[in-house]
């Protein structure tokens, strides 16, 4: 009878260890040791493509766009909020293996760190107050209040215009409340986020101006010689080709996406003006 009790006793306590580690292993599941963990910074300000939740969870364009690509390059992210101000600093010591926050390409950030292919189009656009007939194009912001974001193409664009009053401002979305305030007479931003933002952000009486003052693409950035910049840039033709890109385009933003150029060199931002298709395009 002891013998059986005994036994018994065995059985159910293996059976526990056995459920134990089971709901171990659902908690915390196996990756392969393999994978690389890949530390990605982003500035979730930047809506649609970053966007943190009250949940804490981080949502958009550029969160779907690398969690494909690690999908199909076999890396696990990590994301890493940071001030879209200290990206490139913090890239080129290192500190992250890439980032993704809307990050044009340009020439002078290509001096310190590297870029992968164009993975979005974009460019710079003028929003203004509704019943602001005056500002229409370049030409018409010399002189005038211009709100920025700090580190950002808009704030450097917005230095070559002749005696602007710039302020500057460490998120996107604060500068739209100035415009509103009419404490400054336009805002230099990227088209798609301030058009999102005015459609979903319910913000009313500011409007983007149809002739964008660049045309830029937004590329993955990582330090120079990163050894993942090729699995990278394989990812992203991957999902160019398998219709993974086109359907996340559509999921946020409700429109066929452009064709893009296949290298970075192509996708440098060119201070072009003329009416853009992207905001034509872009349904309200
Ligand atoms: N495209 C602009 C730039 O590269 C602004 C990007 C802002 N992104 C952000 N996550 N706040 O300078």
């Amino acid at each position: 009878m002891k013998l059986i009790n005994l036994k018994w006793q065995q059985l159910i306590l293996s059976l526990g260890c056995l459920l134990l580690m089971i709901a171990c292993k659902s908690f915390y599941p196996t990756t392969n040791p393999n994978t690389k963990l890949l530390k990605v910074a982003t500035d979730p300000t930047f809506i649609p493509f970053e966007i943190q939740r009250a949940s804490g969870n981080l949502e958009g364009f550029d969160i779907d766009l690398i969690n494909a690509i690690a999908k199909v390059a076999g890396f696990a992210v990590q994301f890493e909020s940071l001030p879209f101000d200290g990206m490139i600093s913090t890239l080129q010591a290192k500190r992250v293996d890439a980032a993704i926050s809307g990050i044009t390409i340009t020439t002078e950030r290509l001096k310190t760190i590297a870029f992968s292919r164009p993975y979005f189009k974009a460019g710079l656009a003028i929003t203004v107050r509704e019943d602001n007939q005056n500002i229409k194009d370049f030409n018409s912001l010399k002189g005038k209040k211009i709100a920025v974001q700090i580190g950002s193409t808009g704030a450097d664009f917005a230095k070559t215009i002749p005696n602007a009053k710039i302020s500057t401002f460490n998120s996107g979305p604060e500068f739209f409340q100035d415009l509103l305030n009419g404490n400054v007479d336009a805002v230099v931003s990227d088209a798609f986020a301030t058009l999102y933002a005015i459609k979903n952000g319910k913000l009313q009486g500011i409007r983007v101006v149809a002739d964008l003052l660049t045309q830029e693409y937004y590329g993955i950035a990582t330090p120079k010689d990163s050894p993942y910049l090729d699995a990278i840039n394989e990812g992203i033709a991957t999902l160019l080709s398998n219709g993974t890109y086109k359907q996340i385009y559509l999921k946020w933003f409700n429109l066929d996406p452009p064709q893009l150029p296949d290298s970075w060199a192509l996708g440098i931002e060119k201070r072009q003006r003329g009416r853009s298709s992207l905001i034509l395009n872009f349904k309200f």
